[in-house]
């Protein structure tokens, strides 16, 4: 594998490779890596001569200082994780590489509604810091296949809204892997190292709850089965943004079911200081 520090150095290698036809896959992360991440490169693998991950613990999109202060960074250990999954580059920028210029905080992408629902709503500029920093990374490997997480399932919905905005649409194809959950159902995180092993039993509340939803919707009425299950996890500890059932399409909350809409369960919420989102497909 080799590591590259430098935009420059990088975007020349990469350049040559697509010169010669081949194909670039791309897998952004945080670090911290786990098998969730790792499933991702693989899929890369499986389907790209060469695969890329960046490892930039991104400080524009975090809204909570605390949370990015927190943030675990375990990177001798991903340099080997990534090696041995046989990862080709890695991209290990310094903030100055990805941000050449003073950092302004005006609002640039135009999320619309996605940046006022969920994870939008809970935590402002989130998704603006989530799009310059992938706006960027596009930029410089600009990938043939981008490999994100079903994990983050807003996410994925701004950053294909985000690639059709900068009008690669054409020229990159996103795809969603399905997440990687720990055998109890606790969908893999790179926060979860932060639970005590109290808090780490009492996060499977997140999981089950949203499979309460699954195993019980019915069309019409969901009001009751949503708010069953924001008691229970609030009864599990938690301190809950949401816990919603939208549609699978736009995020739009459905309150009341036709039957027929593909539906996805999403939640997030607080174990003490540490927040954890995760999400099914419902039907
Ligand atoms: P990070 O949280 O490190 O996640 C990197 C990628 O791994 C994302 O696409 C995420 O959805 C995926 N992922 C996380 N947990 C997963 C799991 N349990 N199973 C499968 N995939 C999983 O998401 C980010 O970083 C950042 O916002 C980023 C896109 C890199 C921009 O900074």
């Amino acid at each position: 594998m080799i590591i590259f520090k430098k935009t420059r150095d990088l975007h020349k290698w990469l350049e040559a490779q697509r010169l010669a036809g081949i194909s670039i896959g791309f897998v952004p992360t945080m670090g911290a890596l786990h098998t969730g991440h790792l499933s991702l490169i693989e899929s890369s693998i499986k389907a790209n001569p060469v695969t890329v991950c960046s490892i930039f613990v991104n400080p524009t999109q975090f809204n909570d200082p605390k949370d990015f202060e927190k943030y675990p960074i375990t990177i001798e250990k991903d340099i080997e994780l990534l090696a041995n999954a046989g990862c080709d580059i890695l991209f290990l920028p310094s903030v100055k590489e990805i941000y050449p210029d003073e950092l302004s905080s005006s609002l640039k992408y135009d999320l619309g509604y996605l940046e006022r629902i969920q994870e939008g709503k809970f935590r402002p500029g989130h998704f603006q810091g989530v799009c310059m920093v992938v706006h960027r990374l596009l930029e410089i490997v600009m990938p043939d296949n981008l490999y994100l997480g079903q994990k983050d399932y807003q996410q994925c919905m701004v950053i294909k809204k985000l690639i059709a905005l900068i009008g690669l649409s054409n020229a990159i194809l996103v795809n969603i892997c399905p997440t990687l959950r720990e055998p109890d159902g606790l969908a893999m995180s790179s926060r979860n190292v932060r639970l005590n092993e109290d808090e780490r039993i009492k996060a499977t509340a997140i999981f089950r709850n949203l499979s309460f939803i699954k195993e019980n919707l019915t069309t019409g009425d969901l009001k009751g089965l949503k708010e069953t299950a924001l008691r229970n996890l609030s009864e599990a500890g938690f301190n809950v943004d949401y816990i919603e059932i939208a549609d699978a399409n736009d995020l739009s909350i459905i309150d009341d079911w036709d039957g027929q809409k593909k539906l996805v369960a999403l939640a997030a919420a607080f174990m003490k200081e540490v927040r954890l989102i995760d999400n099914i497909l419902l039907n």
